[in-house]
């Protein structure tokens, strides 16, 4: 172990950077001090002061530094994030990032970088804010006995959901205070539109079963076109509707994933999640299942996640993507039956959306809404054409369902 304060470069002093600040000066045995912080604009004003000395808008003041060793990367944008990054990395310096749309677009190449420099990426920060789940699944859950990862991954959603849903709060003034609290993204459609939390389930498959997926390749709803006559419909069952992002094992050689929001029944451990918090379910054969429960955004809670990473490095921790090396990996499948509640009003979803069966359907002077089985391969082909404003999709789970 390296007894010697660890140097950092911090790129970013948005929330989360100036948490960072805070946390490593309160923490007393961190053994670790920021040396420059870089930023686009050192004239704007911050909530958290710090030495005006320290601050560059040059990021070669802290790539070029000898001294620092570590650097972390905390910007809201993801391209110049992957060039900072992918140089750090380059130069042989560590990095730690809580930058998830960066990671997820850029992992096959990130882990690649790490192979070929022999420096080392951490990100816990990146997915699920002060819960250490990819630690956990890349060294614990290190074998095939996991069947799925299941969870709410994205603090901003679950708040104005838990809002509208348990305080009878409008969307909009709880989407407002989710921003305001410092939850939600600079472009906060990416909480509401399931993409955050894509991200963060693409970053999770790697470390639970060593396989990338891209974007692209996964069905991703939101819960923006929510409606007064869903939160009707899941109440008067019983259910919350919670933003859900999966990754289930559907047969030995096959695991699907997608992101969608679901009702939840009262059974579930996911149903307690409420505000910023997130929730992870690893349910595996043996064990059955497991729960992680813990602040999912939020500057103090997202910055213990990166003093963790710091701190890990002084005993040389690094993810070593054991998984991808895994022969007998499982193969990514979108061809599976999924049920689904559909609302809509104009658009014509009997003609968009081919059921294999339907079970359910009711007709209002408003909206109607069908229940039916569909394949998630012809759900992620229209996709397009399902993000009308009078559509509303909730998945109702299928899988495990035996085993609860
Ligand atoms: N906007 C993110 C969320 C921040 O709401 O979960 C933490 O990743």
């Amino acid at each position: 172990m390296n007894n010697d304060k660890i140097q950092i470069g911090l790129f970013g002093f948005g929330t989360v950077g100036q948490s960072l600040y805070t946390v490593i000066g309160r923490a007393r045995n961190a053994h670790a001090e920021i040396r420059r912080i870089a930023v686009r604009d050192k004239s704007k004003p911050r909530a958290v002061e710090a030495d005006p000395a320290l601050f560059t808008e040059n990021p070669d003041d802290l790539l070029d530094d000898p001294e620092i060793s570590l650097i972390v990367e905390v910007i809201d944008n993801a391209e110049a994030a992957w060039h900072i990054v992918s140089e750090a990395l380059r130069r042989g310096k560590t990095v730690v990032s809580g930058n998830k749309a960066m990671i997820a677009r850029h992992l096959p190449e990130l882990v690649e970088l790490q192979r070929r420099t022999g420096a080392a990426l951490l990100y816990d920060a990146s997915s699920c804010g002060s819960i250490p789940v990819i630690r956990n699944l890349e060294e614990y859950y290190d074998n095939d006995l996991l069947l799925e990862v299941k969870g709410i991954l994205n603090g901003s959603s679950n708040y104005i959901l838990s809002r509208v849903f348990d305080h009878g709060e409008e969307y909009a003034a709880a989407l407002r205070r989710a921003q305001e609290l410092g939850f939600a993204e600079s472009d906060p459609s990416n909480d509401i539109e399931g993409r955050d939390s894509l991200y963060k389930l693409i970053i999770i498959t790697m470390h639970a079963l060593g396989v990338y997926v891209a974007p692209e390749e996964i069905f991703t709803y939101g819960i923006s076109t929510i409606h007064e006559s869903d939160i009707r419909y899941a109440r008067e069952k019983r259910f919350k509707i919670k933003l859900v992002a999966q990754v289930a094992k559907v047969a030995d050689d096959r695991f699907t994933m997608f992101v969608m929001p679901e009702f939840v029944d009262k059974s579930k451990y996911i149903y307690s999640v409420d505000d910023e918090y997130n929730g992870v379910v690893i349910r595996g054969e043996c064990y059955d299942r497991q729960f992680m429960f813990g602040k999912g955004a939020g500057g103090l809670p997202t910055a213990s996640s990166l003093l963790s990473d710091i701190m890990a490095r002084r005993y040389d921790y690094r993810y070593e993507y054991k998984k991808t090396r895994f022969r007998g990996r499982p193969e990514y499948t979108t061809d599976v039956l999924l049920r689904v509640y559909v609302r809509y009003a104009d658009t014509d979803i009997p003609a968009i959306l081919p059921f294999r069966e339907i079970r359910e359907t009711y007709t209002s002077p408003d909206y109607r809404y069908i229940i039916g089985d569909i394949r998630l391969a012809d759900l992620l082909e229209r996709r397009p054409l399902l993000s009308a404003p009078d559509v509303f999709l909730c998945n109702i789970p299928l899988f495990f369902t035996d085993k609860d």
